[in-house]
């Protein structure tokens, strides 16, 4: 498919079915700052792992004090946590702007791309 069509595609497909879909709901929602591949840090580190990695630990990447001295290792509730609203799990956080995920529907399907199905 040519990729001027892909992205029409990708433009009008409605939020809704997007945020069924795990992979679409992670380039939808974190992408912009986020890689999932091995090593590969953005605007914000990879999240490749990222499930059981102590947070604030990823090599590489130049996190915020508040990030660096968290003390804990990312499960899926954290994460989920960390999603909604990031300033009710590490105050002090640099990753902004970012809106939060209100939906838990939403949240669910980015964690299973993630690997917390
Ligand atoms: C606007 C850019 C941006 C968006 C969008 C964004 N992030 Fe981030 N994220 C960051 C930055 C920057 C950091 C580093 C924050 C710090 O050092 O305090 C970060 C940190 C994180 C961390 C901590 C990683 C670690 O190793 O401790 C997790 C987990 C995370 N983001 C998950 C997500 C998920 C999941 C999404 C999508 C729902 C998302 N982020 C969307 C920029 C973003």
């Amino acid at each position: 498919m040519r990729p001027q069509l892909t992205a029409l595609i990708l433009l009008t497909t409605p939020a809704l079915a997007q945020d069924d879909d795990p992979q679409l709901a992670f380039n939808n929602h974190c992408r912009t700052c986020h890689s999932q591949d091995e090593g590969d840090n953005r605007l914000g580190p990879s999240l490749h792992g990222i499930l059981g990695r102590e947070a604030g630990s990823h090599e590489g990447y130049a996190f915020s004090d508040a990030l660096a001295s968290a003390d804990f290792t990312w499960d899926k509730e954290t994460l989920d946590a960390f999603i909604e609203n990031p300033d009710a799990v590490v105050q002090g956080h640099g990753m902004k702007p970012y809106p939060g995920i209100a939906d838990p529907k939403v949240r669910a399907t980015i964690l299973s791309a993630l690997g917390a199905g």
